[in-house]
């Protein structure tokens, strides 16, 4: 028994090679055999469809012992999600600060407890025989960041120390990190590249970085192979699975509550920009594809630590042209109200995925932002308050 979820560690998976876990996701990331409209259909038809779960076969045979951290929060549930399709022994590993324990998938084993509960974190390893962790728990708020820098330290960098250390004590040598594109700032050039310039504008992007050079030493020292994908805006929904921040901080989800009548507009922060129609124009990924992403990075980690963008890969969207797609998707009015530039707001951010398309084979399935926002829409409809009640 571990926390005090109640959960009950079960015997570990077989272990096999990582590097099989490549292979799997070569099969993962080829073309989808699923068209878009049956996808969107699925959505729609929550109870009827079966979601396209890549290379399930492969990974059954292939399975890994992986604890995810955070993994009752937005991302992380989802990357959960798929560990658990893909047959891989997977621990979910929340002080449900942020999350909530209805997002962390069936089958998973769960617990709750802080980062920085080393007797849990190292009885959890230890239990599971953890081979690697995807390290999604932090704090992501920019705005708060800037007024609470200390949280930020504490929760991003000293619990994430805490973290590597008690992996360090068990043996468990691969961290797959959840960085963010916050760590680039305000970038000289679109889209950015893993090799530009690391100046970030605020102490979300700053503690990020930190982390990141705390796992190149712990590399180094003791042997902690990392890959950290770095990446903007994530958003759209699995069918049983979606955001549900309070307060909401996300463009997708504040538009679609404008729809749903939970907010009576959407505030529009600067309509000046050099854009195509004045405002800021950003990169949004599908919550599935992130998912796919970190999974897929724990293949190198036998090989190398590696840093990578994840975009969605085209020439990013507006936020009119958001707030456009999701009256078509909604059939209802979204009133804004336009406002001034937000301070440190650059006018385009938008990644290169480039580098982990090329070496592992990566690639969005969800690029259209109509399928994003159908998806994020589908599941606020099928999960009116998120997951309370
Ligand atoms: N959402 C995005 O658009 C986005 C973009 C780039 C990077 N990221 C990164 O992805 C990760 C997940 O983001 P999200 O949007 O799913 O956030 P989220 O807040 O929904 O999930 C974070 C989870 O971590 C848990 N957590 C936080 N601190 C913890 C601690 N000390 N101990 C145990 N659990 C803890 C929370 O309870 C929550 O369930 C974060 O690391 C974030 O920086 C997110």
């Amino acid at each position: 028994m571990l926390g005090d979820s109640g959960s009950v560690i079960t015997p570990n998976a077989p272990r096999a090679g990582t590097k099989n876990i490549a292979c799997a996701y070569r099969i993962a990331t080829a073309p989808c055999r699923f068209g878009a409209r049956a996808i969107i259909a699925a959505f729609f038809n929550p109870e009827t469809y079966v979601w396209p779960s890549p290379g399930v076969g492969h990974a059954l045979q292939n399975s890994m012992r992986v604890l995810v951290t955070g993994g009752a929060g937005y991302i992380g549930s989802v990357v959960a999600e798929q560990l658990v399709k893909d047959g891989h022994d997977t621990l979910v590993y929340d002080n449900l600060g942020k999350g909530h324990r209805g997002a962390v998938v069936e089958g998973a084993k769960f617990v709750e407890a802080d980062l920085t509960d080393g007797e849990a974190l190292r009885r959890a390893f230890v239990e599971q025989g953890t081979e690697a962790v995807i390290h999604m728990a932090a704090d992501s708020i920019v705005g708060e960041s800037v007024a609470n820098p200390s949280k930020y330290y504490r929760n991003n960098v000293v619990a994430g120390l805490a973290l590597l250390d008690v992996m360090n004590k068990c043996g468990v040598r691969r961290c797959v990190f959840s960085s963010t594109a916050a760590v680039y700032g305000e970038p000289r050039r679109q889209p950015v590249e893993e090799t530009d310039p690391t100046r970030p504008t605020n102490p979300y992007g700053e503690t990020k970085l930190a982390f990141e050079h705390a796992l190149r030493w712990y590399e180094c020292a003791y042997g902690i192979r990392y890959a950290s994908l770095r990446y903007f805006n994530a958003a759209g929904a699995t069918p049983d699975r979606g955001e549900a921040h309070d307060p909401e901080s996300h463009l997708i989800p504040i538009v679609l509550q404008a729809a749903a009548g939970k907010r009576t507009h959407v505030e529009i922060h600067g309509a000046d920009y050099p854009t195509r129609d004045g405002t800021c124009v950003r990169d949004y990924i599908h919550v599935a594809d992130l998912a796919r992403a970190h999974i897929l990075a724990l293949s190198i980690l036998d090989q190398r630590s590696a840093i990578y963008n994840l975009g969605c890969g085209g020439d990013g969207y507006t936020v009119r042209e958001v707030i456009g797609v999701a009256r078509e998707v909604t059939g209802r009015d979204i009133a804004t109200h336009t406002g001034p530039r937000r301070p440190g707001d650059p006018a385009v951010l938008i990644a290169s995925s480039a580098k982990i398309r090329t070496e592992l084979g990566w690639s969005p399935q969800f690029q259209d932002l109509r399928l994003i926002v159908e998806s994020a829409w589908a599941w606020m409809q099928a999960h009116p308050y998120g997951y309370g009640k």
